[in-house]
C-alpha cells in the first residue's frame, strides 16, 4: 500500500522547492501517492478564500502534508487569513517542530543538534487585539490541557532521542499567572518521564545560551511567541533560512514546511534554495516512520552541502534544479 502525501505548493517559491522536494522523494523507490492542493495568497484572489474546503479534505485523506510557503498581504484585507495558521488551528497541529542541527556550511556553528517544540494552538496567537485610543491590549492565552499535550510531545521526543534532556524556556517570573501555569503543567509532566532529565530556563538567558553554548540544549519546549522567536534564532546558528525545516504535527494529521516564507524578492527566477523543503520532506518520512529514507536524504543533502554545488544564498551560482539534480545523484 502507498502512502499518500498532498503537495501544497502556495505561493511564490513555494512552487520551485516543494516541486524539487518532490522528486527527493520519488527518489527514495518508497510507495507513494501525490495529491495536489491549492492554498495561498494566489488561491485567495483567484477564489476568495486562502483555504478552500476541499484541500482541508485532500489533507485530511493523506498520511502526511508536505506545504511550500504562503504569502501574506501587510494590509488588512477582508476575508483574508493566513493559510498556514488557518490549517494549524483547523487541523489541531499542536506541536510546531523545528529542528536545528548542524550542516556543512560556512555560515553554520558546530556541535547544534537541538529541536525546538513550540506550542502551535495558543499564547499571543489566538489574535484577540484591542485598542482603546492610545491603549492597545493583546490577549494570551494558556491552558492546562494545551501545556500537557505539547509537554507530552515534547518529552516523548526527548525520551527517543540520545541525551534525553528537555529544557522548558518560559517567561514565569514576569508572568506567573500565564507562564506559571504553562511552566507547572509541564513540571508535573515530567514526573510521567523519569528517563528524561528536566530542566526549566527563563527565556531571555535561553536566548543568550542559544548563541553562547548551543551545544548544551536537546530540545527545548515553549509556547507559540517565544517558540517562534527562538526557533529563528536557533535557524540561524545552523545556516539560516534556506536550511531550516518544520513540522506541524497534531494527534490525526501533520503538515511540514519549510521555515522560510514565499521569498517574493527571488520567486520566479528558479534559484531558491529547496534544502529546507527538502529537509522537511525528510521530517515528513520520519513521522511515516520511514527512518531509513529520511537519514538517507539528509545524508545526501549534507553531501552536497560540504561538495557543492550551492545556491546564490549560500554564496554559489547553481539553480534550484542544479542542486536538486545533485543531491538526486547523491542518493542514487
Ligand atoms: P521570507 O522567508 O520569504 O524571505 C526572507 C529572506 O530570505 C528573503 O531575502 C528571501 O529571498 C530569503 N529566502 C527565504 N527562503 C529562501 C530560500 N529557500 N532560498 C534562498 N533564499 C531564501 O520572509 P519574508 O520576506 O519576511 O516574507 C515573504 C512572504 O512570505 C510574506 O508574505 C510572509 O507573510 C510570508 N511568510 C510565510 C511563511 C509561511 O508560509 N510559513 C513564513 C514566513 C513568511
Ligand atoms: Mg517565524
Amino acid at each position: 500500500m502507498a502512502y499518500r502525501i498532498c503537495l501544497i505548493e502556495g505561493d511564490g517559491i513555494g512552487h520551485e522547492v516543494v516541486p524539487a522536494a518532490r522528486r527527493v522523494l520519488e527518489a527514495t523507490g518508497l510507495p507513494l501517492e501525490f495529491i495536489e492542493a491549492e492554498a495561498g495568497w494566489e488561491t485567495f484572489e483567484r477564489r476568495g478564500v486562502s483555504v478552500p474546503e476541499e484541500t482541508v479534505e485532500k489533507i485530511m485523506a493523506s498520511d502526511a502534508t508536505l506545504f511550500g510557503a504562503a504569502t501574506s498581504p501587510t494590509r488588512k484585507v477582508p476575508g483574508f487569513f493566513g493559510a498556514i495558521r488557518y490549517l494549524r488551528r483547523r487541523l489541531d497541529l499542536y506541536a510546531n517542530v523545528r529542528p536545528a542541527k548542524s550542516r556543512p556550511v560556512p555560515k553554520s556553528r558546530p556541535g547544534v543538534d537541538l529541536v525546538i517544540v513550540r506550542e502551535n494552538t495558543e499564547g499571543l496567537y489566538v489574535e484577540q487585539e484591542r485598542r482603546y485610543l492610545d491603549v492597545a491590549i493583546a490577549d494570551a492565552v494558556i491552558s492546562r490541557r494545551a501545556s500537557e499535550r505539547i509537554g507530552r510531545f515534547a518529552f516523548n521526543l526527548a525520551s527517543r532521542r540520545e541525551r534525553k534532556l528537555l529544557h522548558a524556556a518560559h517567561k514565569a517570573n514576569v508572568l506567573p499567572v500565564t507562564q506559571g501555569l504553562f511552566l507547572d503543567t509541564v513540571r508535573e509532566v515530567a514526573q510521567g518521564f523519569p528517563g528524561v532529565s528536566f530542566k526549566d530556563i527563563i527565556v531571555d538567558n535561553c536566548a543568550m545560551q542559544l548563541v553562547m553554548r548551543p551545544e548544551q540544549f536537546d530540545v527545548i519546549v515553549t509556547t507559540n511567541l517565544l517558540g517562534d522567536i527562538l526557533s529563528d534564532l536557533t535557524a540561524g546558528l545552523v545556516g539560516g533560512l534556506g536550511l531550516a525545516p518544520s513540522g506541524n504535527i497534531g494527534d490525526r494529521y501533520a503538515v511540514f514546511e519549510p521555515v522560510h516564507g514565499s521569498a517574493p524578492d527571488i520567486a520566479g527566477k528558479g534559484i531558491a534554495n529547496p534544502t529546507a523543503t527538502i529537509l522537511s520532506a525528510a521530517m515528513l518520512l520520519e513521522h511515516l516512520g520511514e527512518e531509513e529514507a529520511a537519514r538517507r536524504i539528509e545524508a545526501a543533502v549534507d553531501k552536497v552541502l560540504a561538495e557543492g554545488p550551492h545556491t546564490p544564498d549560500l554564496g554559489g551560482t547553481a539553480t534550484t534544479e542544479a542542486f536538486t539534480e545533485a543531491v538526486l545523484r547523491a542518493m542514487a
